[in-house]
């Protein structure tokens, strides 16, 4: 019913380019060893027809519930409140070269971010952290390098559920699972 058979064309049409600077945000769970629920905001850093990359600190409490159980989902509230996508997938450790060019492409900011945001870091009080902050800044006017810890990872999608608002009737879900060869559609209520 007038959507395309192959999701990622509606991916394409509703997110941001991966050139585009603005970045989606996405809300990515993870699944504790103990079987609990946990969640956190990330950024899309890119999408391919293989799946979405984010990058984060192999130290975090992400990466070691993804390394237990790759098992996570994606939801993306974009733009603003008319369209959520909620993807289930499995994550992999991105390859390098991925997670080198993605590195370079992040705003100075974001590099520095990537070198300091450590437990050590965090547990310093504000006036300290800006000193640090500021001195990592200068020594490293030429560019950072980047740092060991920096990972990214490709979440591969087993389902796609793109859900639409419509102000004129309800809002309805369209579901793609990944089948042997293709995506099977499924429409359901919102
Ligand atoms: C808007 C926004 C974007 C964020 N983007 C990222 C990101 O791309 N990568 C990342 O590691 N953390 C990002 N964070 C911080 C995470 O939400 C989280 O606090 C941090 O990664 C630690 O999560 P964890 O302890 O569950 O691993 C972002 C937070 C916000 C609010």
């Amino acid at each position: 019913m007038n959507e395309p058979t192959n999701p990622w064309d509606l991916v394409i049409e509703w997110l941001p380019a991966n050139d585009d600077p603005e970045r989606p945000q996405m809300t990515l769970s993870t699944v504790t060893v103990s079987g609990e629920a946990d969640a956190r905001t990330v950024l899309l850093t890119e999408y391919s027809s293989d799946g979405f990359f984010f990058h984060t600190d192999a130290m975090s409490r992400k990466v070691d519930n993804i390394v237990k159980n790759s098992a996570v989902a994606l939801t993306f509230l974009w733009p603003g409140f008319t369209r959520q996508l909620v993807v289930q997938g499995r994550a992999e450790l991105a390859p390098a070269d991925e997670i080198m060019a993605a590195y370079r492409r992040r705003s100075p900011y974001l590099q520095q971010l990537a070198w300091q945001n450590t437990f050590e870091f965090s547990q310093l009080p504000l006036e300290e952290r800006r000193t640090r902050w500021a001195a990592f800044a200068q020594e490293h006017a030429n560019g950072f390098g980047q740092p060991e810890n920096w990972v990214g990872f490709l979440v591969r999608p087993t389902r796609m559920t793109f859900w639409t608002s419509d102000p004129d009737a309800a809002s309805r879900r369209v579901e793609y699972r990944a089948s042997s060869g293709g995506w099977t559609i499924a429409h359901l209520p919102g």
